[in-house]
């Protein structure tokens, strides 16, 4: 049967530049895409700018635009990276259009129908002379536990402690400098716990195929300690205001977090209107209904897994619409095995990539062949790309396209032979194995798929070395069957490399099919032009990539500390006297952070046979990645997953294999006997250990 499927990837804020990060998402999903296309199936593959929110609204009175403009400034300049990259979206519309209010407002009253809606009175910092509340990211002060100055309302960057704003010593407004006040105001909160909606999140939580065995393990940790969502905003704010008539919040907006999600929907109604003539009602009934047969999936990081794996199938229950079949989390990009950063020049624009001169194809292929279903980090290790290039694409598969086509050529027309049976049968195998790693999101064995059929047909190429003499029969047999195989290898790797692909069958005279049964070894080959050749790096070329800032970046940050804490910083206090050699003092050892965490996976680390890589739950927002020395201990990897173990959470990171490991476990014993230190069911993750 012909599938149906409405594919989604995060919305990007309108409120900067696509970047190589958020590139692994959306290369991800278009990926996904094509392939489910290649099967022949029906796609809409949906998404739009982020256009609401607290940055955007500040940042465009700062460019002196209105917000609605300056959203939309960001997102025409997205659409050309997408469109650059190769990301084909059907639609890449906006959250502040009509029909996302209409779809906003149809969600807030559902849920204020089934009595899901109460108002609450908190209190919030605000600054007085912005007259506005601050979100957390907008203050900034002195973190209460460790006494670091200069972070964020929500959490400590040195000592990872989770606060509320009003906890912080010496806040300040992040826009003005000056010290905020505190103010109670009232908002719409949504209450989770309530029962049935409960048990509806529960059950889409825990029904197979929906989210990763890792994924729903996150997630169960959070509906174990579900807390009510506030899902108001004070003016000013950019977004939707909460429906007419709900008087008691008059004047206040819908938070971002609400209309975002929705916007899925919206900009897919949007698409099957205008370019499907599809009434709103009959897309709804087909596509979104529960019982409908088409499929929703959604794209996203690992950062924004609370929102759309709680929230979301929660609002979408209430306004009667089916919820996603599949939640596809992935990890985020380090570059060089470390956080993407402005500073070190690590954040990489598409826009600077593009300048480099690199083809952006090449980045695709470099993603697909790090691309797992986990929710590992993957690292963009500038050497590591230049290798995989040059070993796979330059010196197998584009080698063997060219060398193939030239010898062919010289047999002066069309060829036609019999297949040989090894060929053939690693082709077909191949084309095989991919059609399920595709669908698995196991992209990395697809690219491994290609380079096998590669492999063979170099050996047996050199091996045969037709360029010797002129070509008998054998030795067209064989160029026939390279050929074919190339083709085999254009078909398998289409989604990740479309204009790649369909230059290598335009010159062999081939063209695709749909996927199921496709068995291209035979009919004749035809050389029709010259195969597309992709040049080996050098790494001069790839260093183009990081564009570090002026150096006088670091005295704006420096400008931006208040007067008190510059202060502060000059009259340290004396040093006490050191302790005895060999003993510690109490300070010591609290710098040493060991918290609790939970084994939500593990797995192997190619090529290292003592590691494993893990990712545990913090009790952060997003679970971590620790790579550790003891895979000989645990043989077993999968048998870890669900374990309590003491990390320590404050190490600095710093990449093993290219994987960036962002702390450090304990254990005792020696490898392979040793034994990692376990705490029991009942102490949540992220509990301090002292
Ligand atoms: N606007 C929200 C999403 C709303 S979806 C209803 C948002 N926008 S974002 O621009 O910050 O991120 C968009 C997507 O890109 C997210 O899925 C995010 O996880 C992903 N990435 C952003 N930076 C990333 C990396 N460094 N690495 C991988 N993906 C990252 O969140
Ligand atoms: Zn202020």
């Amino acid at each position: 049967m012909k599938k149906r499927l409405l594919v989604t990837s995060a919305l990007p804020y309108a409120n900067g530049p696509i970047h190589l990060g958020h590139l692994v998402e959306y290369i991800q999903t278009d990926v996904y895409v094509r392939f489910r296309r290649a099967l022949g199936h029906e796609v809409a593959y949906v998404c739009a700018a982020d256009s609401h929110g607290t940055p955007i609204e500040v940042n465009a009175s700062k460019a002196g635009m209105a917000p609605g403009a300056f959203a939309e400034k960001w997102r025409t300049e997205q659409a050309e990276d997408f469109r650059r990259f190769s990301v084909d979206f059907d639609v890449f519309y906006t959250t502040d259009s009509p029909e996302n209010q209409k779809w906003s407002w149809r969600v807030y009253r559902a849920l204020k129908q089934k009595g899901l809606i109460y108002a609450r009175e908190v209190e919030q910092l605000y600054c007085e002379k912005d007259a506005r509340f601050l979100p957390d990211r907008f203050v900034k002060g002195t973190c209460p536990k460790c006494g670091t100055p200069d972070q964020y309302g929500d959490v400590c960057e040195k000592c990872g402690t989770t606060y509320d704003p009003r906890e912080l010593a010496a806040p300040r407004c992040v826009l003005c400098g000056t010290p905020p006040v505190v103010r109670a105001s009232k908002h719409a909160y949504v209450n989770l716990r309530e029962s049935n909606v409960f048990g509806v999140v529960q059950e889409w939580v825990r029904a197979e195929g929906h989210l990763e065995p890792a994924v729903r393990a996150q997630v169960q940790g959070w509906l174990d300690d579900l807390q009510d969502w506030c899902i108001t905003r004070d003016a000013p704010y950019f977004g939707f205001p909460v429906p007419p008539e709900e008087t008691e919040y008059a004047g206040k907006y819908l938070y971002v977090w609400v209309d975002a999600p929705i916007g899925y929907l919206a900009s897919a109604e949007n698409f099957f209107a205008t370019q499907r003539g599809l009434s709103p009602e009959a897309f709804e009934k087909s596509w979104l209904a529960e019982g409908a047969d088409a499929e929703l999936q959604h794209f996203i990081g690992k950062d924004i897994l609370r929102f759309h794996s709680v929230f979301w199938p929660a609002m979408l229950w209430s306004a009667g619409v089916k919820r996603a079949d599949r939640l596809a989390v992935h990890g985020h990009l380090t570059v060089n095995g470390e956080k993407m950063s402005k500073s070190r020049g690590t954040f990489v624009t598409g826009k600077t990539y593009l300048e480099s001169g690199l083809d952006p194809e090449l980045l695709r292929y470099f993603y697909a062949a790090n691309l797992g279903p986990g929710i590992y980090d993957i690292d963009l290790s500038l050497e590591e790309f230049r290798n995989r290039i040059n070993a796979d694409l330059a010196n197998n598969i584009a080698n063997l396209a060219s060398r193939v086509a030239t010898l062919l050529q010289r047999a002066g027309g069309p060829v036609t032979r019999a297949p040989d049976e090894e060929i053939r049968r690693t082709t077909l195998a191949m084309l095989q194995h991919s059609r399920a790693a595709y669908e698995a999101l196991q992209y990395r064995d697809v690219v491994r798929n290609a380079n096998q059929i590669a492999d063979l047909c170099n050996k047996r190429v050199q091996a045969a070395k037709p360029w010797e003499n002129p070509l008998g029969d054998a030795e067209q047999a064989l160029l026939w069957n390279a050929a074919k195989a190339l083709v085999g290898i254009a078909q398998l790797l289409q989604p990740v490399m479309p204009r790649f692909a369909a230059g290598l069958v335009a010159a062999f005279g081939a063209t695709l099919p749909a996927w199921d049964g496709f068995d291209p070894f035979s009919g004749p080959v035809e050389i029709k032009g010259k195969p597309p050749q992709i040049a080996r790096l050098d790494a001069r070329q790839v260093a183009r990539l990081i564009v570090t800032p002026p150096a006088d970046e670091p005295q704006k940050v420096a400008k931006a500390l208040s007067p008190a804490e510059t202060a502060s910083k000059a009259s340290a206090k004396p040093a006490p006297p050191p302790p005895p050699p060999g003993v510690i003092g109490y300070d010591d050892f609290a710098r040493v952070e060991l918290k609790v965490a939970r084994i939500l996976a593990a797995q192997a680390v190619p090529k290292a046979d003592k590691l494993l890589q893990l990712s545990v739950d913090v009790g952060e927002p997003a679970p971590r990645t620790i790579v550790a020395g003891i895979a000989q201990s645990y043989p077993d990897p999968a048998a870890l997953v669900g374990r309590r173990i003491v990390v320590v959470a404050n190490l600095e990171p710093r990449p093993l294999r290219g994987i960036l490991s962002q702390g450090m476990l304990l254990a005792a014993g020696e490898s392979p006997n040793l034994q990692l230190v376990s705490v029991g069911e009942g102490i949540a993750p992220g509990t301090r250990v002292k």
